[in-house]
């Protein structure tokens, strides 16, 4: 890709080719916003400078920022720096051919889950109730209500901040009356409101993932899949995949329910053999 190949010449300039390497993998542009993946404890100024010549030199970056913490917290948020360029964590990203308003400081977006988005959609069949467990500014939800033909998504989320943007963005991309946006708890929410509706439920969310699943079978009608996204330490030598699948088919067991594990991947490594797998189940 043009912009990789050049974000890694620009990187090479400022830093020199050895810290370039450990550097330029960990940028990432959302929108007009590009934002750098700190390691510990890394000094500021080389990344202030690399930061100025992103500016200068990729036209649309307006605004540059470094992660000062990890993802965490209720609502999976990161505090940032600001290296460079306008002082503005707000923008519009387009992905899969939508466009969502996100401030990278209020809501959690990653352009690394972009081709998880896509490949849901198209798993989607016409006239499907979906339910989003965890939706964010609402990626994963209007992504398939664009490219697939739901009859209906319902998509939850605790933070106000992602309920405010899914709401712009539902508006955005022109699919109010499909994606019905709802602030609360999603085990709530499941358990009170949408008992026995659903075909299809996500949970991109691994700390709730495991604990919400009795909630998740409860919102579906009788049968239909439930898409896990959870993270697992493995060893050199085992499969992320085996481990994280045979967790879960514990725990449908504890449940009472037969599910099938029809699909599974490992979405991408997080950390020193940490990885991120979705597992899809067929109930
Ligand atoms: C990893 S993010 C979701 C990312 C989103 N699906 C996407 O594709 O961009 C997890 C979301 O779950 C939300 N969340 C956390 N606890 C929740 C709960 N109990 N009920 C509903 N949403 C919750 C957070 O606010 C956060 O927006």
């Amino acid at each position: 890709m043009a912009r990789r190949k050049l974000l890694r010449e620009i990187a090479a300039e400022v830093l020199g080719e050895r810290e370039a390497r450990r550097i330029w993998g960990r940028v990432e542009i959302i929108g007009d916003i590009a934002v750098i993946r700190r390691p510990f404890n890394y000094p500021l100024e080389p990344l202030r400078k690399l930061g100025e010549a992103v500016i200068a030199r990729i036209k649309h970056v307006r605004s540059v920022w470094c992660t000062a913490s990890s993802v965490s917290g209720p609502y999976r948020t990161r505090k940032y720096i600001h290296l460079a360029g306008e002082k503005r964590s707000e923008t519009t990203y387009r992905e899969n051919g939508c466009m969502f308003k996100v401030d990278i400081r209020r809501v959690y977006v990653s352009p690394r889950l972009g081709y998880e988005h896509a490949r849901i959609a198209r798993l989607v069949r016409p006239g499907e109730v979906v339910v989003n467990m965890f939706a964010g500014a609402g990626l994963f939800s209007i992504i398939m209500a664009r490219h697939a033909d739901p009859r209906i998504v319902y998509s939850i989320d605790i933070n106000p901040d992602a309920y405010r943007y899914m709401e712009e963005n539902i508006r955005l991309n022109r699919v109010e009356g499909k994606v019905i946006p709802i602030l609360g708890d999603a085990a709530r929410i499941a358990e009170e409101r949408l008992k026995g509706i659903a075909d299809r439920i996500l949970m991109p969310l691994q700390e709730l993932s495991y604990k919400y699943l009795p909630q998740a079978v409860i919102a579906l009608r009788g049968g239909g899949y439930i898409h896990v996204y959870d993270f697992t330490r493995a060893r050199p030598g085992e499969n992320p995949v085996e481990i994280l699948a045979s967790r879960y088919m514990r725990r449908f067991r504890e449940i009472g329910v037969n599910a099938r594990l029809v699909y599974s991947r490992v979405v991408r490594t997080v950390g020193p053999r940490r990885y991120q797998v979705v597992l899809d189940f067929k109930l």
